[in-house]
């Protein structure tokens, strides 16, 4: 074993790994030069006292570029288009949909059927959830991984999702698919060798004899699904206990061992070459642990994320990372940087912006892109309304205690909201994980039934259409979660199917369904209605370049329940002002005399003089292309 050394004398340690391992061409060489100092500077601080530092780094230089060697010619085209236009997805034509494989579409070959109608959309990224090998039953919607490099038999093989990904690329989609490598599931072979007793792999995991060190860790961890086991440890059949922080058959990885990150970046570059553009990096707060913290967002979290970002810039340049972060919002950006993770959910827009809904006033929401919204250089937000998982409210609570709200209560407040426990709700929502110790729960539902439609509530659609109207204009790449275009309801069935009935996440996780597709071009119906607003929405962000990138210009009115942004492009700006409220709310033309009188509607297409003041409907929105005076 080699412990890690000078970055000169590691240099030529891993060098003659990787020549071993094959020839080392001169693209490979000129980004490995360009990227093992960083690499080498990340190892040394997180694995300087381990004495295998230095021949895990060779192995990892070795198989990046095996994996460059391996990467076929299309891809490397791709990767060559990518770096020449590296900030390519601040465009405003980008689109993202996001699916299940066997829901959508029942497996790979139905997803390929479903081309054209993404085409029709405008996608231009396309989130599968994850689709690999997983336990049958109970699988965490195939977050508990048993092989990062075989495809869930029941949904295709690895060749045909090679196949897909080509396929979408020539239709100008992006595939993007999860990097689920907080943990493995309990089936995994690493999990299996690991309980069998094989000393290799029980340091894979984290494996303590008794429960002295879990209750040691246990005083400062929390709790993530507390509906399935207490604290963050479960017994093994043998009597030890291995750390398991989402469900029990979910095993988190020990990133203490260099090991494990030569093992996990070799499954990443086997992926890389299979076509993914962007990974999906799941679960990323909890990678590393540490005695006596909430062992989330600890700083080695972020080195170990800048480590595979400098591999796969050796071996895979035209990809990019997201990060999966739902904490705090100072933790959320903190994972951002174009050496890190270049995408990011924007959880914060997304919690606020129902937060809005619910109380009609959208100070939350417009104090958050006043302050929170701003990104460094060549990164970018992935906005959304909702995804596969539960709405938590992240906001920060001394953002909330600065408006007078205090943080705990508005929580329970927007809980009752949401799964229509208060009086007057319009929303048909589910508690996700409410745990009577803390008081804390989240929330699930389709967007439909959170805003309304499900109850046939007369501000319903207009909801749906507000809530993707602000994710359409606030920058970075919006995301649809597929079926929401079409207003698709809860799907209550999961109660009544014993693998699913535990996890009420899948309310908002039905099948595509087809009956509200059939009617999307009919008017008379929620389905067709929506879906003509929201395609409308989609084709005008295509067409306005004052909506790629990031910035945006606060823009505040006198009204609480109304948002207001600008996007500013070379020589117009548009200016978004947005009515959370129920009643119709006028703004006068002296909050508007910053701008010439003369202005554009962009989604009505019509001339709009500001002199004349404007107003916004209930649950109404504007695009207004408008010049400063
Ligand atoms: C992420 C996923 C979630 C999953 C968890 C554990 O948060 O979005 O669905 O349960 O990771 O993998």
């Amino acid at each position: 074993m080699t412990a890690l050394s000078t970055p000169n004398a590691d240099r030529t340690t891993a060098l003659e790994a990787a020549e071993a391992a094959g020839r080392v061409d001169e693209a490979f060489l000129a980004r490995f030069d360009a990227q093992f100092p960083r690499l080498h500077a990340l190892f040394t601080q997180l694995y300087g006292d381990r004495p295998d530092g230095s021949e895990q780094l060779a192995a990892t230089v070795a198989a990046a570029s095996a994996s460059w060697n391996a990467r076929p010619l299309d891809l490397k085209v791709r990767d060559g288009q990518r770096t020449a236009d590296p900030e390519w997805f601040q465009s405003e034509r980008m689109l993202g949909g996001v699916c299940y494989v066997d829901r959508y579409a029942g497996n790979l070959a139905g997803i390929r059927d479903q081309i054209p109608y993404f085409r029709e959309l405008g996608l231009t990224y396309l989130h599968l959830m994850p689709l690999f090998d997983a336990p049958d039953g109970d699988n965490d919607g195939g977050y508990a991984v048993s092989s990062y490099r075989r495809v869930n038999p029941s949904l295709g093989t690895m060749a045909q999702l090679a196949e897909l990904a080509a396929e979408l690329r020539l239709a100008g989609i992006s595939l993007v698919l999860d990097f689920i490598f907080n943990h493995t599931s309990s089936e995994h072979e690493w999990a299996q060798k690991a309980v069998a007793g094989d000393a290799e792999y029980e340091d894979f995991y984290l494996i303590f004899p008794d429960r002295q060190m879990p209750d040691a860790y246990e005083q400062t961890t929390r709790e993530i699904f507390p509906d399935d086991h207490p604290g963050s440890f479960v017994q093994l059949a043998d009597g030890r206990w291995i750390w398991s922080t989402f469900y029990h058959y979910q095993w988190d990885l020990n990133y203490a061992n260099p090991a494990v990150f030569r093992a996990m970046a070799g499954e990443m570059l086997f992926l890389a070459n299979q076509g993914v553009e962007v990974l999906r990096m799941d679960a990323v707060a909890f990678i590393w642990k540490r005695l006596g913290t909430a062992c989330e967002s600890l700083p080695e979290a972020h080195l170990l994320l800048q480590a595979f970002n400098a591999v796969l810039a050796m071996a895979a340049p035209g990809m990019i990372f997201k990060s999966e972060a739902i904490v705090h919002p100072d933790e959320v950006v903190s994972y951002i940087s174009p050496d890190e993770c270049e995408l990011s959910y924007n959880p914060l827009q997304m919690a606020l912006t129902w937060e809005a809904l619910a109380t009609r006033d959208g100070r939350m929401l417009q104090q958050a892109l006043d302050r929170r919204h701003a990104l460094p250089a060549g990164t970018a937000w992935v906005n959304y309304v909702r995804s596969h998982d539960d709405i938590g409210w992240t906001f920060a609570d001394e953002d909330a205690a600065e408006l007078g709200i205090d943080g705990y209560r508005h929580r329970q407040f927007l809980n009752r909201f949401y799964t229509g426990r208060h009086e007057g709700s319009f929303a048909r929502g589910v508690a996700f994980q409410e745990n009577p110790a803390t008081g804390d729960a989240r929330v699930a539902g389709t967007t439909a039934s959170l805003a309304g439609v499900e109850a046939q509530d007369a501000g319903g659609e207009d909801r749906v259409v507000l809530a993707h109207a602000l994710a359409l204009s606030t920058g970075g790449v919006p995301l649809l979660y597929l079926g929401d275009e079409v207003a698709q309801l809860n799907d209550y069935s999961y109660a009544d199917d014993p693998v699913r009935r535990g996890d009420s996440r899948w309310v908002h996780r039905g099948n595509r369904p087809r009956d509200r597709y059939a009617q999307r071009d009919d008017p008379s119906t929620p389905a067709g209605r929506v879906y003509r607003r929201m395609t409308k929405l989609i084709s005008v962000r295509q067409s306005t370049p004052e909506f790629a990138g990031n910035e945006l210009i606060p823009f505040h009115t006198p009204h609480p329940s109304v948002v207001g942004y600008q996007r500013p492009g070379a020589a117009s700006r548009v200016l978004v002002l947005a009515n959370v409220g129920d009643t119709e709310v006028s703004i006068d033309p002296l909050t508007l005399s910053g701008f010439e009188r003369a202005a554009f509607d962009l989604v009505h297409t019509n001339d709009v003089d500001l002199d004349d003041g404007l107003a916004l409907p209930p649950h109404g929105f504007v695009w207004l292309r408008v010049t400063p005076v």
